[in-house]
């Protein structure tokens, strides 16, 4: 599939996709969103692939936030759907078998830093700083800013962030749990890969199972979730990824793992 507004590429076992629309910042308008969860999709379709990595086009910015412009027009019914496109994208990155990394370059706010949180973890760039600066437009974070943040931060920083509007650094974002580590501009990319790479020489159906239960088992009582992982434990157990995992240590040799 062909998009205008993103690029998506494929490097041996690792997919990249690219906000490109610089000129905007990467803002995210409907059609940039459209092409966004056709792509996530088109990932998840292909079973060769072991992780995916999202960054935005240029130095500047990952992604400058919902399209301002296009939401000046907005009606609230129009809005709804908006608001509920940009969740399911995120919903697309969390039901990816596949971890998904966002490599953020710049600003990421509003619809931004909600995309990024989406991802399974943030690698940064020490030029990139984020925030939902919604409340400075009259608005509201609408792609999962005001759901994803207080579980990722605690509920202090979340609403400081919210509420303020205010844009904080990637150290600081570090700092508070919203992001795992901070790189050189130059160094983002190829540690977002070598991340990816290393992800890559895990066992898929394991790796899956173990994204599942950590994506499910924050939203469940304490005796539910540890159900889901013993399930999801025995379950690895019936893939021949397992009995080679299991042999090659045996054996002291490298497993080398099929996806089944
Ligand atoms: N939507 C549309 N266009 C945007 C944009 C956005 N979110 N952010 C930046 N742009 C455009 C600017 O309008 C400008 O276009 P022109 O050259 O045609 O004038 C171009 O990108 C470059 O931006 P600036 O000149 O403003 O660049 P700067 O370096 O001076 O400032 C910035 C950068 C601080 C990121 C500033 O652009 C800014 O504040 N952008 C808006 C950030 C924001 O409020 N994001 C939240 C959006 S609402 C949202 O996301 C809702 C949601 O949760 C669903």
């Amino acid at each position: 599939m062909s998009f205008e507004n993103i690029l998506l590429g494929v490097e041996e076992t690792i997919a990249v996709i690219t906000v490109n629309r610089p000129k905007a910042l990467n803002a995210l308008n409907r059609k940039t969103l459209e092409e966004l969860e056709a792509a996530v999709h088109e990932v998840g379709r292909n079973s060769s692939l072991r992780a995916l990595i999202i960054t935005g086009a240029g130095e500047k910015s990952f992604v400058a936030g919902a399209d301002i412009v296009e939401m000046s027009a907005l009606q609230p019914v129009e809005a709804r759907r908006f608001s509920e496109l940009g969740y399911r994208v995120g919903t697309a990155i969390e039901r990816l078998e596949i971890p998904v990394i966002a490599a953020v370059n710049g600003f990421a706010l509003g619809g931004g830093c909600e995309l990024a949180m989406a991802c399974d973890f943030i690698i940064a760039s020490t030029n990139a700083s984020f925030g939902q600066p919604e409340v400075s437009l009259g608005v509201i974070p609408g792609f999962g800013g005001c759901v994803r943040l207080p579980k990722l931060v605690g509920t202090a920083w979340a609403k400081y962030l919210v509420y303020s509007g205010e844009r904080i650094s990637a150290g600081k974002a570090r700092e508070i749990g919203l992001v795992l580590e901070v790189v050189e501009p130059a160094e983002l990319m190829p540690r977002a890969r070598a991340i990816a790479a290393s992800i890559a020489k895990r066992g898929p159906l394991a790796v899956a199972q173990a994204k599942r239960v950590m994506d499910l088992s924050p939203d469940m009582d304490l005796a539910s979730a540890a159900r889901l992982e013993q399930q999801a434990f025995g379950l690895c157990f019936g893939t021949e990824d397992a009995r080679e995992g299991l042999n090659a240590f045996a054996a002291k040799r490298e497993a080398q793992f099929k996806n089944r």
